[in-house]
C-alpha cells in the first residue's frame, strides 16, 4: 500500500504492549533474519508487567533515534538493530524513506533483570504501523513484531498464545494465535521473582545460535517441544493447572538443559535461582499446592499457580533472603492503543 506522505508529515501514536512468559519454551532459530524459530511455542500475556512506546515519524529526521527508558540507543547496539528491523519492515510496506523517533518506557525498573524486549518490539509494531497509517491484521502485526524478537510475535495477543512454527521458507506461516482469550482462565497467576538485577552475561541469541551449533541432544528438542505445545493447549482448554504447570517446568528445565550441554556450556541458573526452584518443589510434594516454575534466558524465576495460593507462596517467598523484586500477573490482554504520548 502506498500511503500520500508530504514533506510536512508528522504522526505519533502511542501504543502499550504486555510482556508474555513462554510455557513452552521457542529455542533455535532456523533462519536468523527472518526470526523463524526451530519449533513452536506456546505463552501466556502477563496483565501486570507492560512496555508504552511512542513512534513518530517524521520527515526531519536523518535515521531512526531510539529512547528506552530514558536511554539513548545508537546504531551498533543490539536495542537499536532490533528496533530498526522492524521499521525497515514498515517502511518497506508502506513505501515510504521517512525515518521514526522511538520513545519506550517499562512499567517494571530494567534493574529486574526481565527481559522486556517481548513487550517493547510488540508495541513498537502496533504504535509504528498506526503512525503510518498502515491497517494490519494481527497475523500481519505477529509477523512484523517477529522480526524484532522472536517472543514479540506472541505478545501481539493476550490470554495464552501459541506461535506457529510455521514451514515456509518466506516466514509467511509463522506467527501467534490465541489459543484462549484474557478472560478463560482468570485464576490463573504468574508471579515474576526477580533474584539478581546483574545483567545477564550472554544475550538469547547467542545462546540459541550457541545451543544450536554445539550441544549433541538438540536435534531431539524440536519434535519435544511440538509434543508439549498440543499437549499443553489442552491442558489449557481444560483449566489443568497441575498439567500445565509440569509441562512448562519441564519445557524450561529441558531448555536449560540443552544449554549446559553446549560447547562451551552456558549457565544462568545463580544460587537464588535454585532455591526458589527447591521452595516451590516442598510447597509441591509436602503442602500439595500448585506452584511450578519456569525460566527463560536469565536467573530470574516465574512461579506459574493459581490465586487461592497466591498469598501463601508470596509468604514463603518472602522468607528467602535477598529476593529483589516480586511482580504478579494474570493472563493479560493484548495491545491498546493511548492517547498520553510519552514526549
Ligand atoms: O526472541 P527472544 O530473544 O526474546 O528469545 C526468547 C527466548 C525465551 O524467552 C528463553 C523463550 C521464549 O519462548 O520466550
Amino acid at each position: 500500500m502506498q500511503v500520500p506522505i508530504n514533506e510536512d508529515f508528522m504522526s505519533k501514536t502511542t501504543a502499550r504492549a504486555f510482556s508474555n512468559i513462554a510455557l513452552v519454551k521457542y529455542w533455535g532459530k532456523r533462519d536468523e533474519e527472518k526470526m523463524l524459530p526451530q519449533n513452536s511455542s506456546v505463552s501466556v500475556t502477563l496483565s501486570d508487567m507492560y512496555a508504552t512506546t511512542t513512534v513518530e515519524f517524521s520527515a526531519g529526521l536523518t535515521k531512526h533515534e531510539l529512547m528506552l527508558n530514558g536511554e539513548s540507543y545508537f546504531s551498533g547496539s543490539s536495542e537499536y538493530s532490533k528496533v530498526e528491523s522492524v521499521l525497515k519492515r514498515i517502511k518497506k510496506t508502506a513505501s515510504t524513506g521517512l525515518n521514526a523517533k522511538v520513545v519506550s518506557k517499562n512499567n517494571f525498573p530494567t534493574s529486574a533483570g526481565f527481559a522486556s524486549s517481548a513487550a517493547g518490539l510488540a508495541a513498537l509494531a502496533v504504535a509504528a504501523s498506526k503512525a503510518i497509517d498502515l491497517s494490519l491484521s494481527k497475523k500481519e502485526l505477529s509477523i512484523l513484531a517477529r522480526y524484532g524478537s522472536g517472543s514479540a510475535s506472541r505478545s501481539v495477543l493476550g490470554g495464552f498464545v501459541k506461535w506457529n512454527r510455521g514451514e515456509k521458507d518466506d516466514g509467511s506461516d509463522s506467527y501467534a494465535t490465541e489459543v484462549v482469550s484474557d478472560t478463560y482462565w482468570p485464576e490463573f497467576r504468574i508471579l515474576a521473582v526477580s533474584v539478581s538485577n546483574l545483567r545477564k552475561k550472554i544475550k538469547s541469541s547467542d545462546a540459541m545460535r550457541r545451543t544450536v551449533a554445539t550441544s549433541p541432544y538438540y536435534t531431539k528438542w524440536p519434535k519435544e517441544a511440538e509434543r508439549d505445545v498440543q499437549k499443553i493447549e489442552n491442558a489449557i482448554k481444560k483449566r489443568d493447572i497441575k498439567s500445565v504447570g509440569e509441562i512448562a517446568e519441564r519445557s524450561a528445565f529441558s531448555m536449560h538443559g540443552l544449554m549446559m550441554t553446549a560447547k562451551p556450556p552456558i549457565l544462568y541458573f545463580l544460587p537464588k535461582t535454585i532455591e526458589l526452584i527447591n521452595v516451590i518443589a516442598q510447597l509441591r510434594e509436602k503442602e500439595s499446592v500448585n506452584a511450578y516454575v519456569t525460566i527463560d534466558a536469565g536467573p530470574q524465576v516465574k512461579i506459574l499457580c493459581l490465586k487461592k495460593d497466591i498469598d501463601y507462596i508470596k509468604e514463603k517467598i518472602a522468607k528467602i533472603n535477598d529476593i529483589q523484586k516480586i511482580f504478579e500477573s494474570r493472563p493479560g490482554t493484548g495491545p491498546q492503543f493511548l492517547s498520553d504520548h510519552l514526549f
